[in-house]
Protein backbone atom coordinates (compact mmCIF):
# COMPACT_ATOMS: atom_id res chain seq x y z
CA UNK A 1 0.00 0.00 0.00
CA UNK A 2 1.68 3.05 -0.88
CA UNK A 3 1.30 6.43 1.47
CA UNK A 4 -0.89 9.34 0.29
CA UNK A 5 1.59 11.97 -0.31
CA UNK A 6 1.40 15.34 0.66
CA UNK A 7 0.28 17.70 -1.75
CA UNK A 8 -2.45 17.74 -4.72
CA UNK A 9 -3.01 14.89 -6.85
CA UNK A 10 -2.68 14.52 -10.23
CA UNK A 11 -6.13 13.65 -12.03
CA UNK A 12 -6.59 10.61 -13.98
CA UNK A 13 -9.99 11.96 -15.18
CA UNK A 14 -9.32 16.07 -14.97
CA UNK A 15 -11.06 16.68 -11.33
CA UNK A 16 -8.86 18.65 -8.30
CA UNK A 17 -10.88 18.98 -5.73
CA UNK A 18 -9.14 19.80 -2.49
CA UNK A 19 -10.51 18.88 1.14
CA UNK A 20 -10.80 21.92 2.13
CA UNK A 21 -10.55 25.69 -0.24
CA UNK A 22 -10.92 29.02 1.50
CA UNK A 23 -9.92 30.82 -1.61
CA UNK A 24 -13.53 30.67 -3.43
CA UNK A 25 -14.81 31.97 0.25
CA UNK A 26 -12.59 34.87 0.38
CA UNK A 27 -12.87 35.98 -3.06
CA UNK A 28 -16.43 36.12 -3.02
CA UNK A 29 -16.27 38.32 0.47
CA UNK A 30 -12.99 39.96 -0.32
CA UNK A 31 -14.18 43.87 -0.89
CA UNK A 32 -15.96 43.48 2.57
CA UNK A 33 -12.73 41.71 4.40
CA UNK A 34 -10.21 44.46 3.35
CA UNK A 35 -12.29 47.06 4.08
CA UNK A 36 -12.80 45.52 7.65
CA UNK A 37 -9.12 45.11 8.04
CA UNK A 38 -8.37 48.47 6.58
CA UNK A 39 -10.81 49.69 9.49
CA UNK A 40 -8.62 48.05 12.12
CA UNK A 41 -5.74 49.38 10.44
CA UNK A 42 -6.54 52.92 9.99
CA UNK A 43 -7.88 52.91 13.91
CA UNK A 44 -4.40 50.94 15.24
CA UNK A 45 -6.07 49.34 17.48
CA UNK A 46 -5.26 45.55 17.34
CA UNK A 47 -6.25 44.44 21.18
CA UNK A 48 -9.88 43.94 22.84
CA UNK A 49 -11.17 46.72 20.96
CA UNK A 50 -14.61 47.70 18.92
CA UNK A 51 -14.35 44.94 16.56
CA UNK A 52 -13.98 42.09 19.61
CA UNK A 53 -17.01 44.08 21.53
CA UNK A 54 -19.11 43.82 19.11
CA UNK A 55 -18.22 40.71 17.56
CA UNK A 56 -19.10 39.37 21.26
CA UNK A 57 -22.36 40.95 21.34
CA UNK A 58 -23.21 39.80 17.80
CA UNK A 59 -22.68 36.50 18.97
CA UNK A 60 -24.28 36.13 22.05
CA UNK A 61 -27.64 37.61 20.15
CA UNK A 62 -26.96 34.76 17.63
CA UNK A 63 -26.78 32.00 19.90
CA UNK A 64 -29.44 33.31 22.11
CA UNK A 65 -27.51 33.37 25.06
CA UNK A 66 -26.43 36.09 27.73
CA UNK A 67 -22.59 36.23 27.33
CA UNK A 68 -20.32 35.89 24.91
CA UNK A 69 -16.51 35.96 25.84
CA UNK A 70 -13.77 36.11 23.09
CA UNK A 71 -10.49 33.99 23.47
CA UNK A 72 -7.44 32.97 21.22
CA UNK A 73 -8.43 29.73 20.40
CA UNK A 74 -10.57 26.57 20.59
CA UNK A 75 -8.40 25.35 23.03
CA UNK A 76 -8.42 28.09 25.30
CA UNK A 77 -12.42 28.44 25.06
CA UNK A 78 -12.17 24.89 26.87
CA UNK A 79 -9.43 25.24 29.10
CA UNK A 80 -10.59 28.29 30.44
CA UNK A 81 -14.04 27.50 30.48
CA UNK A 82 -13.07 24.59 32.98
CA UNK A 83 -10.86 26.91 34.89
CA UNK A 84 -13.70 28.98 35.52
CA UNK A 85 -16.16 25.68 36.73
CA UNK A 86 -12.93 25.65 39.28
CA UNK A 87 -11.86 22.34 37.93
CA UNK A 88 -8.49 21.37 39.53
CA UNK A 89 -6.34 18.87 40.40
CA UNK A 90 -8.05 15.44 41.42
CA UNK A 91 -10.86 16.03 39.74
CA UNK A 92 -12.03 14.03 36.74
CA UNK A 93 -13.90 15.15 33.17
CA UNK A 94 -15.19 13.04 31.21
CA UNK A 95 -13.83 13.58 27.01
CA UNK A 96 -14.55 11.51 24.14
CA UNK A 97 -11.57 9.39 23.15
CA UNK A 98 -12.52 9.73 19.43
CA UNK A 99 -11.81 13.46 18.77
CA UNK A 100 -8.71 16.27 18.60
CA UNK A 101 -6.47 16.20 21.22
CA UNK A 102 -7.63 19.73 22.09
CA UNK A 103 -10.70 18.54 23.72
CA UNK A 104 -8.39 16.77 26.61
CA UNK A 105 -5.67 18.98 26.49
CA UNK A 106 -7.33 22.11 28.69
CA UNK A 107 -8.15 19.27 31.50
CA UNK A 108 -4.51 18.33 31.78
CA UNK A 109 -3.31 21.74 31.53
CA UNK A 110 -5.61 22.06 34.94
CA UNK A 111 -4.01 19.26 36.58
CA UNK A 112 -7.07 17.36 36.27
CA UNK A 113 -7.57 13.75 34.95
CA UNK A 114 -9.37 13.23 31.31
CA UNK A 115 -11.25 9.95 31.13
CA UNK A 116 -11.52 9.00 28.23
CA UNK A 117 -15.24 6.99 26.83
CA UNK A 118 -15.90 4.92 23.74
CA UNK A 119 -17.98 6.54 20.92
CA UNK A 120 -21.71 5.27 20.19
CA UNK A 121 -21.48 2.01 17.46
CA UNK A 122 -23.59 3.56 15.09
CA UNK A 123 -22.05 7.12 14.90
CA UNK A 124 -18.86 9.10 15.91
CA UNK A 125 -20.01 10.91 19.20
CA UNK A 126 -19.68 10.09 22.66
CA UNK A 127 -21.82 7.14 24.19
CA UNK A 128 -23.29 8.39 27.20
CA UNK A 129 -24.27 4.50 28.56
CA UNK A 130 -20.08 4.41 28.82
CA UNK A 131 -19.43 8.10 30.05
CA UNK A 132 -22.44 6.93 32.95
CA UNK A 133 -20.38 3.49 33.75
CA UNK A 134 -16.94 5.44 34.19
CA UNK A 135 -18.39 8.24 36.57
CA UNK A 136 -16.82 8.39 40.02
CA UNK A 137 -17.21 10.50 43.15
CA UNK A 138 -14.15 12.74 41.48
CA UNK A 139 -16.09 13.54 38.53
CA UNK A 140 -17.03 17.05 37.69
CA UNK A 141 -17.37 17.40 34.31
CA UNK A 142 -18.12 16.58 30.45
CA UNK A 143 -16.93 17.55 27.62
CA UNK A 144 -19.37 16.64 24.46
CA UNK A 145 -17.82 17.23 21.42
CA UNK A 146 -20.17 17.88 18.10
CA UNK A 147 -17.76 16.00 15.59
CA UNK A 148 -18.03 16.64 12.44
CA UNK A 149 -21.01 19.02 12.69
CA UNK A 150 -23.36 16.46 14.20
CA UNK A 151 -25.09 16.83 17.08
CA UNK A 152 -23.70 14.72 20.57
CA UNK A 153 -26.73 12.88 22.19
CA UNK A 154 -27.61 15.67 24.44
CA UNK A 155 -30.69 14.85 25.87
CA UNK A 156 -28.80 11.75 27.66
CA UNK A 157 -25.52 13.99 28.15
CA UNK A 158 -27.80 16.52 29.91
CA UNK A 159 -30.10 13.70 32.02
CA UNK A 160 -26.57 12.10 33.02
CA UNK A 161 -25.58 15.93 34.01
CA UNK A 162 -28.02 16.52 35.98
CA UNK A 163 -28.33 13.07 37.87
CA UNK A 164 -25.15 13.13 38.91
CA UNK A 165 -23.90 16.94 39.03
CA UNK A 166 -21.67 17.74 36.23
CA UNK A 167 -20.87 20.78 34.84
CA UNK A 168 -21.74 19.78 30.73
CA UNK A 169 -18.97 22.26 28.30
CA UNK A 170 -19.55 21.50 25.10
CA UNK A 171 -16.96 21.11 22.36
CA UNK A 172 -18.48 23.45 19.16
CA UNK A 173 -15.53 23.54 17.48
CA UNK A 174 -16.56 21.73 14.31
CA UNK A 175 -20.44 22.56 15.00
CA UNK A 176 -21.17 26.27 14.41
CA UNK A 177 -24.78 26.63 14.07
CA UNK A 178 -25.66 22.86 14.15
CA UNK A 179 -28.56 22.52 16.25
CA UNK A 180 -30.05 19.97 18.84
CA UNK A 181 -33.71 19.85 19.04
CA UNK A 182 -34.18 23.02 17.36
CA UNK A 183 -31.76 25.03 20.12
CA UNK A 184 -28.19 25.76 18.62
CA UNK A 185 -25.05 23.94 19.66
CA UNK A 186 -23.51 25.19 22.35
CA UNK A 187 -26.60 27.29 24.23
CA UNK A 188 -27.43 23.86 26.13
CA UNK A 189 -24.68 23.13 28.48
CA UNK A 190 -23.33 25.61 31.04
CA UNK A 191 -20.76 26.83 28.56
CA UNK A 192 -19.62 26.16 24.99
CA UNK A 193 -16.47 26.40 23.29
CA UNK A 194 -15.55 27.46 20.02
CA UNK A 195 -12.67 27.55 17.65
CA UNK A 196 -12.67 29.77 14.87
CA UNK A 197 -9.15 28.20 13.35
CA UNK A 198 -9.65 28.44 9.67
CA UNK A 199 -11.13 25.00 8.39
CA UNK A 200 -14.05 25.60 10.86
CA UNK A 201 -18.11 26.30 9.36
CA UNK A 202 -16.91 29.88 11.13
CA UNK A 203 -13.39 30.55 10.52
CA UNK A 204 -11.27 33.09 11.05
CA UNK A 205 -7.83 34.50 8.90
CA UNK A 206 -5.86 32.85 12.12
CA UNK A 207 -6.67 31.30 15.52
CA UNK A 208 -9.27 32.57 17.62
CA UNK A 209 -12.27 31.38 19.82
CA UNK A 210 -14.98 32.18 21.97
CA UNK A 211 -16.73 30.55 25.34
CA UNK A 212 -20.92 31.23 25.41
CA UNK A 213 -22.65 30.75 28.57
CA UNK A 214 -25.61 31.76 30.50
CA UNK A 215 -24.00 32.11 34.15
CA UNK A 216 -22.87 35.20 35.01
CA UNK A 217 -20.23 34.21 37.31
CA UNK A 218 -18.15 32.32 34.77
CA UNK A 219 -18.61 34.61 32.00
CA UNK A 220 -16.77 37.06 34.35
CA UNK A 221 -14.48 34.67 35.23
CA UNK A 222 -13.65 33.73 31.78
CA UNK A 223 -13.09 37.69 30.81
CA UNK A 224 -11.21 37.90 34.14
CA UNK A 225 -8.68 35.05 33.42
CA UNK A 226 -8.12 35.50 29.46
CA UNK A 227 -5.86 38.98 30.56
CA UNK A 228 -3.77 38.10 33.54
CA UNK A 229 -6.77 38.09 35.86
CA UNK A 230 -6.25 41.76 35.84
CA UNK A 231 -8.75 43.13 37.96
CA UNK A 232 -9.64 46.08 35.36
CA UNK A 233 -11.32 43.32 33.03
CA UNK A 234 -14.46 42.89 35.38
CA UNK A 235 -14.61 46.56 37.03
CA UNK A 236 -11.56 46.18 39.41
CA UNK A 237 -8.24 47.89 39.51
CA UNK A 238 -5.32 47.99 36.58
CA UNK A 239 -2.41 45.82 37.07
CA UNK A 240 -4.08 44.13 40.49
CA UNK A 241 -4.39 40.34 40.18
CA UNK A 242 -6.64 38.60 41.99
CA UNK A 243 -5.85 34.97 40.25
CA UNK A 244 -2.81 33.55 38.19
CA UNK A 245 -4.64 34.35 34.51
CA UNK A 246 -3.83 33.34 30.75
CA UNK A 247 -2.76 35.85 27.77
CA UNK A 248 -5.63 34.50 25.61
CA UNK A 249 -7.40 37.37 23.94
CA UNK A 250 -9.19 37.11 20.79
CA UNK A 251 -7.35 40.21 18.60
CA UNK A 252 -9.43 42.89 16.39
CA UNK A 253 -8.07 41.44 13.06
CA UNK A 254 -9.88 38.22 13.46
CA UNK A 255 -13.09 39.57 15.10
CA UNK A 256 -13.14 41.99 11.92
CA UNK A 257 -13.17 39.40 10.11
CA UNK A 258 -15.66 37.28 12.06
CA UNK A 259 -17.64 40.00 12.06
CA UNK A 260 -17.78 39.55 7.87
CA UNK A 261 -18.41 36.04 8.17
CA UNK A 262 -21.10 35.44 10.90
CA UNK A 263 -24.13 36.45 8.64
CA UNK A 264 -23.08 33.73 5.86
CA UNK A 265 -22.82 31.04 8.63
CA UNK A 266 -26.29 29.95 8.04
CA UNK A 267 -26.22 30.28 4.24
CA UNK A 268 -22.81 28.03 3.72
CA UNK A 269 -24.11 25.29 6.02
CA UNK A 270 -27.48 24.80 4.37
CA UNK A 271 -24.60 24.53 1.22
CA UNK A 272 -22.91 21.94 3.34
CA UNK A 273 -26.19 20.14 3.97
CA UNK A 274 -26.99 20.45 0.37
CA UNK A 275 -23.73 18.50 -0.58
CA UNK A 276 -24.38 15.80 2.29
CA UNK A 277 -28.02 15.00 0.57
CA UNK A 278 -26.17 14.43 -2.84
CA UNK A 279 -23.39 12.51 -1.80
CA UNK A 280 -26.02 10.20 0.02
CA UNK A 281 -28.36 9.87 -2.31
CA UNK A 282 -25.22 8.75 -4.91
CA UNK A 283 -23.33 6.86 -2.22
CA UNK A 284 -26.70 5.08 -0.56
CA UNK A 285 -26.09 1.27 -2.10
CA UNK A 286 -22.25 1.84 -1.58
CA UNK A 287 -21.70 0.08 1.29
CA UNK A 288 -19.98 2.52 3.12
CA UNK A 289 -20.82 3.83 6.58
CA UNK A 290 -22.34 7.59 5.66
CA UNK A 291 -22.80 9.97 8.21
CA UNK A 292 -25.89 10.69 10.31
CA UNK A 293 -28.88 12.79 8.54
CA UNK A 294 -29.19 16.50 9.10
CA UNK A 295 -32.74 16.47 11.24
CA UNK A 296 -33.93 20.12 11.22
CA UNK A 297 -30.27 21.53 10.12
CA UNK A 298 -29.02 19.21 13.29
CA UNK A 299 -25.38 18.20 11.29
CA UNK A 300 -23.94 20.95 9.90
CA UNK A 301 -21.25 19.07 7.92
CA UNK A 302 -18.02 20.46 8.69
CA UNK A 303 -16.53 17.48 7.84
CA UNK A 304 -18.60 14.79 5.16
CA UNK A 305 -17.25 11.41 7.21
CA UNK A 306 -17.15 8.13 6.08
CA UNK A 307 -16.86 4.45 7.13
CA UNK A 308 -14.50 2.42 5.61
CA UNK A 309 -12.76 -0.89 6.03
CA UNK A 310 -10.47 -0.50 2.93
CA UNK A 311 -9.99 3.31 3.95
CA UNK A 312 -6.25 3.11 3.45
CA UNK A 313 -7.15 1.96 -0.11
CA UNK A 314 -9.99 4.45 -0.96
CA UNK A 315 -7.66 7.11 0.49
CA UNK A 316 -5.30 6.36 -2.23
CA UNK A 317 -7.89 5.96 -5.28
CA UNK A 318 -8.95 9.36 -4.15
CA UNK A 319 -5.48 10.94 -4.03
CA UNK A 320 -5.02 9.71 -7.79
CA UNK A 321 -8.39 10.67 -9.04
CA UNK A 322 -7.13 14.69 -7.71
CA UNK A 323 -9.59 14.64 -4.39
CA UNK A 324 -8.21 16.06 -1.11
CA UNK A 325 -9.25 13.69 2.38
CA UNK A 326 -8.08 13.67 5.57
CA UNK A 327 -8.26 11.35 8.63
CA UNK A 328 -9.73 12.75 11.49
CA UNK A 329 -8.58 10.68 13.94
CA UNK A 330 -6.39 7.99 13.15
CA UNK A 331 -5.02 7.28 17.09
CA UNK A 332 -7.53 7.41 19.58
CA UNK A 333 -6.69 9.63 22.49
CA UNK A 334 -6.24 7.03 25.07
CA UNK A 335 -3.98 5.44 23.16
CA UNK A 336 -1.55 8.11 22.68
CA UNK A 337 1.91 8.32 24.01
CA UNK A 338 0.39 12.02 25.95
CA UNK A 339 -1.56 9.22 28.09
CA UNK A 340 0.56 6.46 28.92
CA UNK A 341 0.37 7.66 32.35
CA UNK A 342 -3.72 6.95 32.65
CA UNK A 343 -2.97 3.12 31.81
CA UNK A 344 -5.38 2.24 28.84
CA UNK A 345 -5.09 -0.54 26.54
CA UNK A 346 -5.50 -1.16 23.07
CA UNK A 347 -8.97 -2.69 23.03
CA UNK A 348 -10.38 -0.50 26.01
CA UNK A 349 -12.66 1.41 24.18
CA UNK A 350 -12.79 -0.73 21.10
CA UNK A 351 -15.78 1.69 19.09
CA UNK A 352 -13.06 4.51 18.89
CA UNK A 353 -10.55 2.50 18.04
CA UNK A 354 -12.03 1.08 15.12
CA UNK A 355 -13.92 4.18 14.05
CA UNK A 356 -9.89 5.51 13.84
CA UNK A 357 -8.86 2.84 11.44
CA UNK A 358 -12.22 3.36 8.79
CA UNK A 359 -12.90 6.80 9.14
CA UNK A 360 -12.51 8.86 6.19
CA UNK A 361 -13.26 12.49 5.20
CA UNK A 362 -13.90 13.92 1.84
CA UNK A 363 -14.42 17.53 0.29
CA UNK A 364 -18.01 19.44 1.83
CA UNK A 365 -16.79 22.68 1.78
CA UNK A 366 -20.30 25.08 0.95
CA UNK A 367 -18.29 26.82 -2.68
CA UNK A 368 -18.22 22.96 -4.08
CA UNK A 369 -20.49 22.82 -7.46
CA UNK A 370 -22.83 20.04 -7.67
CA UNK A 371 -20.19 18.47 -10.51
CA UNK A 372 -17.98 18.67 -8.32
CA UNK A 373 -19.79 16.46 -5.39
CA UNK A 374 -20.94 13.86 -8.37
CA UNK A 375 -17.25 13.58 -9.28
CA UNK A 376 -15.95 12.81 -5.60
CA UNK A 377 -19.05 10.71 -5.80
CA UNK A 378 -17.90 8.81 -9.23
CA UNK A 379 -14.59 8.36 -7.95
CA UNK A 380 -15.65 6.72 -4.51
CA UNK A 381 -18.20 4.35 -6.67
CA UNK A 382 -15.20 3.49 -9.30
CA UNK A 383 -13.62 2.36 -6.31
CA UNK A 384 -16.15 0.42 -4.70
CA UNK A 385 -17.35 -1.10 -8.18
CA UNK A 386 -13.69 -2.02 -8.93
CA UNK A 387 -13.59 -3.97 -5.76
CA UNK A 388 -16.45 -5.97 -5.84
CA UNK A 389 -15.78 -6.80 -9.45
CA UNK A 390 -12.46 -8.32 -8.08
CA UNK A 391 -14.05 -10.43 -5.59
CA UNK A 392 -16.34 -11.95 -8.50
CA UNK A 393 -13.13 -12.69 -10.23
CA UNK A 394 -11.59 -14.30 -7.62
CA UNK A 395 -14.70 -15.90 -6.36
CA UNK A 396 -15.12 -17.50 -10.37
CA UNK A 397 -11.50 -18.77 -9.97
CA UNK A 398 -9.25 -16.23 -11.75
C1 LIG B 1 -13.06 19.11 18.27
C2 LIG B 1 -12.07 20.23 18.48
N1 LIG B 1 -11.92 20.73 19.71
C3 LIG B 1 -11.08 21.75 19.95
C4 LIG B 1 -10.33 22.30 18.94
C5 LIG B 1 -9.32 23.35 19.28
O1 LIG B 1 -9.46 24.54 18.60
P1 LIG B 1 -8.19 25.48 18.31
O2 LIG B 1 -7.39 24.84 17.24
O3 LIG B 1 -8.81 26.76 17.91
O4 LIG B 1 -7.43 25.59 19.59
C6 LIG B 1 -10.47 21.83 17.64
C7 LIG B 1 -9.74 22.46 16.52
O5 LIG B 1 -9.00 21.99 15.80
C8 LIG B 1 -11.36 20.76 17.40
O6 LIG B 1 -11.52 20.24 16.17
Amino acid sequence: MKEVKAGRARSCSGVEIPLIDLRSQHRALQPRLFAALRQVFDSSVFVMGPNVRAFEEEMACFFEVKHAVGVASGTDALTLSLAAFGIQPGDEVLVPSFTYAATAAGVCHLGARPVFVDSLPDGFNLDPGDAERRITPRTRAIIPVHLYGEAAPMKEILELAEAHGLYVVEDVAQAAGGRWDGKLLGSLGHAGCFSFYPTKNLAGCGDGGMVITNDDTVAERVRLLRQQADASMVGGQKYVHPAVGYNSRLDELQAAVLRVKLPHLESWNRFRQKHARRYRARLRDSGLGLPARSRDGSHVYCLFTLRCAQRDELRQHLWECGVGTEIYYPLPLHLQEAYRDLGYREGDLPVSETLCKRALSIPVYPELTPEQVDSVADAILEFIHSRAEAKTEEAVGH
